[in-house]
């Protein structure tokens, strides 16, 4: 299978660090989350990987290309770690790029995959969210295999704040399966159907990209994905998986941060050392 990652957009909640950045290469810890982003995929089985960029965008493209330079300069300096770590990382998958030439929403960056997926379905993967865990995607895939539909991967919210999110109203068919019913872009909190936000994971049938070239621009003047999928209701079933680990907007200050926190305290060389950091700094 193959995954569209969209990485294309402006990054405006993380400006100035993304005025001439792409928001994908932020680091968490000392790797990019687009890397991480792929990785994920590698790891579901995914060996080609389509990114959707744009202006501003060109440091994806060397961070997975081959960097001579810094090879001899790690071999001489006999780094073998950083040189092994390094040699990996344009071996990890087949990388494709796409250019999206406005950024138009996040429907339009997906239709700009069309031509690359091929009638097939496929997933998409946004480029700023990262999931620790590597199990979202083969679940999204086993509830398609089963069920058939496109798979989304929800994540519970807190009610107070389901006006921030896409969410999904439907019912629980098999604990931690719902079928999807409805979709509404940010709901007013007593008219939300549920607070499960759709969550930067997705499994899509190719009817997607016959449904994407009809679609108006919505909210902001952009092509929105989820209305799109609105429509694909219609004449498909759409299934929605709750996601068992925390995932990240790292597009957003605060979720970056919690992801930076969170990794390191998961980690032998910084979590202890982290925990005495806060301990201290809470005083
Ligand atoms: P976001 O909505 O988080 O991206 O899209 P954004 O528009 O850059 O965010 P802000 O609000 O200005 O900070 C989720 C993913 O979809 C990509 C983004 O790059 C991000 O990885 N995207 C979004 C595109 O590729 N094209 C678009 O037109 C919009």
């Amino acid at each position: 299978m193959k995954a569209i990652i969209p990485a294309a957009g402006l990054g405006t909640r993380f400006l100035p660090a993304t005025k001439e950045q792409p928001k994908e290469m932020l680091p968490v810890l000392s790797k990019p989350v687009i890397q991480y982003v792929v990785e994920e995929a590698v790891s579901a089985g995914v060996d080609d990987v389509l990114v959707i960029t744009g202006r501003g965008k060109r440091a994806i493209q060397y961070h997975f290309d081959r960097s001579l330079e810094l090879e001899d300069l790690l071999e001489r300096s006999s780094n073998t770690d950083k040189l092994r770590q390094i040699r990996a990382i344009p071996d990890l998958a087949n990388v494709f790029y796409v250019r999206q030439g406005r950024p138009r929403g996040l429907g339009h960056a997906v239709m700009c995959g069309a031509p690359h997926t091929g009638g097939e379905s496929f997933y998409v993967m946004l480029g700023d969210v990262l999931v620790p865990h590597n199990d979202c995607l083969p679940r999204l895939q086993a509830v398609h295999e089963r069920f058939g539909g496109s798979v989304l991967a929800v994540q519970p919210v807190e009610r107070q704040y389901v006006s921030r999110y896409g969410i999904i109203g439907g019912h629980e068919i098999e604990p931690g399966v719902w079928k999807v019913t409805d979709l509404v872009e940010k709901p007013p909190i007593n008219e939300s159907p549920s607070n499960l936000s759709i969550f930067g994971r997705y499994l899509l049938t190719p009817e997607i990209m016959r449904i994407l070239p009809r679609v108006e621009a919505g909210r902001g003047g952009e092509i929105q994905l989820t209305d799109a999928l609105k429509q694909l209701l219609r004449t498909e079933d759409i299934y929605a998986v709750v996601m068992d680990c925390v995932g990240y907007d790292t597009g957003n200050v605060l979720s970056w941060l919690e992801a930076n926190i969170s990794l390191a305290l998961d980690t032998e060389e910084l979590g202890h050392q982290l925990r005495e950091s806060i301990t201290r700094l809470l005083k």
